[in-house]
């Protein structure tokens, strides 16, 4: 079957789930997954697909159908112009955080020793390491299905970083860092009815959600990891939950040696937290 008549197919199965914009970035790249063929040539060719391909294109609507986000079907995904494997064991990287990591390539400041906690499948500490040569960067994560994918993806990528499997709670180093970045679980319980089936129904809890009643619990164990274990004069990235960011404030006062900058994401959302320990 050629791929307009796949196009129609696909677009009559989805339009329910999917914007006509998303239906058309998730089409080509169903097809080029199935055809390593480039999006100039498959939109210009009417290219066929057979049997077998054809079978695997329906299991994917299928499983669209279903709310299974792309990424996790074809296993893989794009985050700043690098290629990171995915299973379900991590969450998929935001645009939001491909911004946050924008920021931190920007910034001026030291960033020869970096620690990503709560590292997922790698995609900050590993475009860190890609992007600002002679850094040194470790991810930190507490799950071990995650940290097989980090080690699979700073290979895909070819960059060498420190993988810790540990819970950030019970975490201690004796090294210390010039930067510190994290993009912890942050989504409260009590938000969950707000979050789409494509995100409750596949990506890992564990990743996305924190217990109401202690929101800020992951922002306040790296402020207190980063007492000893954050240089003078070095940086603490954090992307935050917006609805909290009054919260975020509050809480970074009582850290006296640390100023802080609120930035907004894309969205307009206050999104990020940057902090400087001056003392
Ligand atoms: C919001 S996800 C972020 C993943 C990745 N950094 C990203 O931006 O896409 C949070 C990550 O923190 C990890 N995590 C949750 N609790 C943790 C803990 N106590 N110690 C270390 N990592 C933890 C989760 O497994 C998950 O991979």
């Amino acid at each position: 079957m050629g791929c307009s008549i796949l196009r129609k197919k696909f677009n009559e199965s989805l339009f329910d789930i999917y914007n006509s914009e998303e239906l058309n970035i998730i089409f080509y790249r169903v097809m080029q997954n199935l055809t390593n063929k480039s999006k100039l040539e498959l939109m210009t060719s009417n290219y066929k697909l057979g049997n077998v391909k054809e079978k695997i294109f329906y299991e994917y609507v299928n499983r669209l159908s279903n709310y299974e986000p792309i990424q996790y079907i074809l296993g893989n995904t794009i985050f700043n112009n690098l290629e990171f494997d995915l299973d379900n064991s991590v969450l998929i990287p935001r645009p939001e955080t491909e911004e946050l990591v924008d920021l931190i390539i920007k910034h001026e400041c030291k960033k020869e020793k970096i620690l990503d906690i709560g590292s997922g499948s790698g995609c900050i500490a590993i475009a860190l390491a890609k992007y600002i040569l002679r850094s040194n960067v470790t991810a930190l994560e507490i799950c071990p299905n995650a940290v097989k994918i980090i080690n699979k993806n700073a290979s895909k990528n070819n960059v060498e970083i420190d993988i810790i499997c540990e819970d950030l709670f019970t975490f201690q180093s004796k090294s210390t860092f010039d930067l510190i970045v994290s993009n912890p679980p942050y989504i409260v319980y009590s938000q969950k009815y707000k979050i789409s089936k494509n995100v409750l129904n596949f990506e890992p809890h564990h990743a996305l959600f924190v217990n109401d009643n202690d929101p800020l619990i992951f922002y306040k164990a790296i402020l207190n990891f980063s007492k000893n274990n954050l240089n003078v004069d070095g940086n603490i990235f954090f992307e935050i939950n917006d609805i909290f960011h009054h919260e975020m404030i509050q809480l970074v006062s009582k850290y006296r040696n640390f100023s802080y900058k609120l930035i907004k994401d894309f969205h307009g959302k206050k999104r990020f937290m940057i902090l400087k320990k001056n003392t």
